[in-house]
Order: C-alpha cells, then structure tokens, then sequence
C-alpha cells in the first residue's frame, strides 16, 4: 500500500482508520452471535490487539532516537541489495546494513521511512519475514501520476545505493487472532503478507483475498500460494476475469467471529467498513492508501512567519493542502498523523492536535503535524516557515 502516498506507494502506506489509525479496530457490540468460544475467543482477540496497539503507541511516543543497536527505530542507512521484478509495475527491494549486520527487529504491519536522494521522504511497509534479522524487503508499486517517490525508487536508484531511513514503526499491529481473514488490495499486500506468514506459523484458522484489476499487477502470488497449507486459504480475485468485488460477498468468507485485516485503496476499505457489521466477522483493522478525509474541520488561517504569505486553510482541506500549494516542496508522507515528517514548528496560536506521533512535551514546544492537525474556527497559527 502505499501509495498515497507513497507508502506502499509504493504504496504509499495504507492508513488507518480515522480519527487514529493505529487504535484497536472497533468491535460489533450489541450483536447475538450464538457461539460461546467464538464469542470469548472475539474478545480476547480484541483486548489482545488494543494492548498491542497501546504498547505500539506508548513506544512511538517514548522512544528517543533508537540505534540499529537497541532494536528501536532511529536513523539507519542502508543498501539496497537487491531489486527484483515481482509484478507489473511493482519492484522489491532488499535492503541490508552496510557491513551486512543486524537489523532492528520488527512486527508484521510495520513501515520504514526512506529519504530518497531527491530529499523525497516516503514510508514503505516491510514485507520480508520479521524472522530475518538481516534483510529488509519493501515493495513499490511504480505511479507515474503520483509525488515522484515511487518513479524514483523505480528509475533512480540503482543496487548498490545507500539510503538514509528511519524506523521500523508500527502503525497497523496485527494481534495474531486465532481466525483471521486477510482482505489485500493490490500492492496493499505489502502489510498483509507478514501478517499471513504469522498466522500460519501460529496454526491460525486465517483465509486472503488479494483483490486487483489483473493477476499481472499482483505481487507476491507464489509465494502466498506457498504459505497457504490448504488451497481455500489464499484466492486471487481480479476485475478483468470476476468483475468488481463486492464487500459483503468477501466478508463472508470470513469465519466465525474472525479479525479481518484489510489494507487497500479508499473505496475497497470503506466497502469493507460498511459490510462489516452484517457478516460472521469479529473485528476490522485496516489501513488505507489515501489520507482519510477532514472530519469536523472548521475554516482557519496559517501565517507564514518568514515569508510572510497569509494561507486560509477552508473546512475540508487540511493545512498541509494549503502549504503544498503554496509550497510544492513541502515534506509529506502518511498524511495520516503518524510518520512525522510534515512536522513544523508554531510560533503563535492554538492547535488542535490531531496526529498520532507527537508527545505532550514536543506539542507544548510547539510541533504541529500539518496534515491532520488543524486549528479553531478563526484561528489563525504562525508558523515558522
Ligand atoms: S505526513 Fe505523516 S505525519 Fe504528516
């Protein structure tokens, strides 16, 4: 997934669901569901995942700059090994230490931030297996119309570069629950498929779909079917052989009381969304390619204090919207509030803090992550830009 951004834009990384992506998905409260041990096994599956997330978080926000040593994510410059075709448009990078050493460890669902020699800053989830503590592989999807990261990581960066990156964080924790239905659109397999390597390592009762226009632009494909003991747990379903999907057709396939993971494009996601509550499902986490859209935003003003340009921000486009165009070069990746690299200082006003990243202490320094956060009607934020 990202792209998006270009998370996976490689995907550009799939979001989450908004106001915080990375919260424990909600549960179908209030629903008869018939089976005791499913019920119980729903559950614990969802507290099971809100600690994970809770820890994910708490770590996020009090991590200082970790070090290939410590296992935390923090600065690292690595190389890229290896490039290798795995479908139309969309090449795998292998990623190594320089001196081919240990890697910080990492969680199915994790990103890693890339700063690509244009300056570009794009997340990218892992998709190798976290039990190789040597390798990072990442995927991108290759998007000619989209903010120039994927073209580049295509078509400028040769084997044998070295790129500065950050990371690993977690922003989409998979809990391991003990049934789980993995819905993949596209590229968006880039998180699912170290979820699907866990589940099967763990004996979970887990089923993908990998969704796409054409089995050519799906990646991955051989080396799913190889994880998937049993032939019913992985399906391809394209577009150009069934038609469109239909989301409450997916979701019943899910078994009983199962967690359902989804990572895809916007319309995929919210089809998901909306048939959730009326299939055998327990629980949706997913993440998205697209930025979420503003929920309750109000009209307010950006001042640039430097160079002096007043920006008003309307009710349904975020700050960084209005910053882009004044400011083509300004840095952006999530646009989700979690990987931090919109981040900018405000010299005067009130934020509205909306991000997942930053601790009380930067906020009260005055960090604001323009993408989500925003301001009261009125208000007007100096920045220092
Ligand atoms: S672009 Fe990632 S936090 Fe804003």
């Amino acid at each position: 997934m990202s792209p998006t951004t270009p998370s996976t834009s490689g995907s550009p990384r799939p979001t989450a669901a908004p106001p915080r992506p990375t919260a424990a998905p909600p549960d179908l409260y209030g629903r008869d569901r018939g089976d005791r041990m499913m019920r119980a096994l729903t559950v614990l599956g969802r507290l099971h995942t809100e600690a994970v997330a809770r820890r994910g978080r708490r770590r996020a926000r009090s991590a200082g700059p970790p070090t290939p040593t410590n296992g935390r994510p923090g600065p690292l410059e690595l190389v890229v090994r290896e490039k290798v075709v795995e479908a139309e448009d969309v090449l795998s990078l292998r990623l190594t230490a320089p001196a081919g050493g240990r890697l910080p460890g990492w969680q199915p669902g994790a990103h890693l931030l890339l700063e690509l020699p244009s300056g570009r800053r794009r997340h990218y989830s892992l998709c190798g297996d976290p039990q190789d503590r040597y390798t990072y592989r990442i995927a991108i999807r290759r998007l000619a119309a989209g903010g120039g990261g994927s073209v580049e990581l295509h078509d400028a960066v040769p084997v044998g570069a070295t790129l500065r990156t950050a990371g690993p964080r977690n922003a989409f924790p998979f809990a391991a629950e003990p049934a789980v239905l993995f819905l993949a659109g596209g590229i968006g397999i880039t998180p699912i498929l170290p979820m699907v390597r866990q589940a099967a390592r763990a004996g979970s009762d887990w089923r993908l779909i990998h969704l796409g226009r054409t089995r050519a632009s799906l990646p991955f494909t051989a080396e799913l079917a190889e994880l998937a003991a049993q032939e019913d747990r992985f399906e391809v379903r394209v577009d150009d052989e069934q038609g469109p999907p239909d989301c409450a057709e997916l979701l019943g396939r899910a078994p009983l009381g199962a967690a359902v993971y989804c990572c895809g494009p916007a319309p995929m996601t919210a089809g998901v969304r909306a048939a959730i509550d009326a299939s055998p499902a327990g629980g949706l986490h997913f993440e998205r390619f697209a930025p979420p859209p503003v929920v309750d935003g109000r009209p307010f003003e950006l001042r640039l204090r430097r160079s002096g340009i007043d920006l008003p921000v309307p009710a349904d486009r975020t700050a960084l919207d209005m910053l882009r165009e004044a400011r083509p070069d300004t840095a952006y990746s999530c646009r989700q509030g979690f990987c931090g690299v919109c981040r900018v200082r405000v010299s005067a006003g009130a934020v509205e803090h909306r991000d997942l990243r930053l601790t009380d202490h930067e906020r009260a320094a005055g960090a604001m992550l323009v993408c989500v956060s925003r301001a009261a009607a009125g208000e007007r934020l100096v920045l220092d830009l």
